[in-house]
């Protein structure tokens, strides 16, 4: 068998755009039957980032993408590979990682997006650490961007004040130590659920012949409750399984905990399930509300660059959404 390999997180990076969008917006600006007090409580989001004039899921991104490569030490040229998770292309085509690839300024190498909302970054993620185990790959850029504030509708008061726009990187690397880096990975969907989360593109279904056309979605739509009771519920179950796939050292083994960043209410209902320490737990949902496939890895680098999670600190990285789909990893700094 030829050799297998390690799977190093070698860089992150991030980006934001720069207008702050605070709750009260909705009511001053955009008269929605809301208020800061209900957005906070029910959701633990204060603020969050809209993208501005110019601003796309692929600008984000390469720019994400430039602060992941300038983390690790290495030049656009190194790359072997660029994947990126979205749901809010610029394009249906090309993917928005063949935007990043050329604003970056890489080789031809292989570039593409794969959608698995929410927990698309992790999906990603997994493509990537194939290519690298199996040597196919040494470097690869991982990216999660989204420009929801171009899908929500302004006047559903039930999902436009949960979104946020942004984008997040990694690069990972190839290691000679198997065990190194990333530890595990677990992806999970069911597609018999996904009238629960959607988000419209301009492709749309063609009717059979003679068949009255299907209305079109123009907007994101959740069930935002039912989503609620499926974040939590498998929320728990990853963090369960986590226990067992950290082996010996268990939960406590664990030094950050990054959920994806849907509602604070989620994340707390499923730690104290699991009896799982609040203070381990990384959360800016307040500042960046919920940017789907961007949120994990935007929060990772968050909590790199603020010092909660330090080299040789293992990490567990859980996410949900549309799909539905839902996933965890287990990472070594
Ligand atoms: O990442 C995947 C995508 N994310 C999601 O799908 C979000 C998951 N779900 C959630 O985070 C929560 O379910 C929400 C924040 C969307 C809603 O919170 P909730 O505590 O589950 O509220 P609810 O849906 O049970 O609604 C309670 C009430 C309703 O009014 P009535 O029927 O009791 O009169 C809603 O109409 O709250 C009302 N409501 C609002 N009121 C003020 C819903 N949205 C708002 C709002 N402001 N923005």
């Amino acid at each position: 068998m030829s050799q297998l390999f390690g799977v190093a997180l070698r860089g992150t990076g991030s980006c934001l755009p720069a207008r702050v969008v605070p709750n009260d917006e909705f009511t001053d600006t955009l008269n929605l039957d809301t208020s800061d007090e209900w957005i906070r409580s029910r959701t633990g989001i204060r603020e969050r980032r809209f993208a501005g004039l110019g601003e796309t899921s692929s600008s984000l991104g390469t720019v994400a993408a430039r602060r992941a490569l300038e983390s690790a030490g290495l030049t656009p040229d190194e790359l072997d590979l660029v994947i990126c998770a979205t749901v809010t292309p610029d394009l249906m085509s090309p993917a928005t990682a063949c935007l990043i690839q050329a604003a970056l300024g890489c080789r031809h190498i292989p570039a593409f997006d794969l959608s698995a909302a929410c927990s698309g970054f992790l999906f990603a993620l997994s493509v990537a650490a194939q290519y690298i185990r199996t040597g196919t790959a040494r470097h690869a850029l991982v990216v999660g961007a989204e420009v929801l504030s171009r899908a929500i509708d302004f006047t559903d008061r039930n999902s436009c004040i949960l979104f946020g726009d942004g984008a997040g990187a990694v690069v990972l690397s190839a290691t000679p130590v198997l065990t190194a880096g990333l530890r595990s990975i677990r992806l999970y969907s069911d597609g018999t659920r996904q009238d629960l989360i959607q988000v419209p593109s301009k492709v749309t279904p063609n009717p059979a012949p003679g068949a009255p056309l299907q209305p079109r979605l123009e907007f994101l739509r959740i069930v935002g409750r039912e989503v609620f009771r499926f974040a939590v519920t498998r929320m728990i179950e990853l963090i369960e399984q986590a226990e067992t796939d950290c082996r010996e050292m268990g939960l406590a083994g664990i030094d950050v905990l990054i959920p994806h960043q849907v509602n604070q209410r989620i994340i707390d209902a499923a730690i104290e399930s699991c009896g799982f320490p609040a203070e381990k737990v990384m959360v800016n949902l307040d500042r960046y509300g919920n940017t789907s496939a961007a949120s994990v890895p935007i929060a990772l680098d968050e909590a790199l660059r603020t010092g909660r999670g330090k080299p040789g600190d293992t990490v567990l990285l859980v996410a949900f959404g549309g799909g539905l789909t839902w996933s965890s990893a287990i990472l070594t700094l």
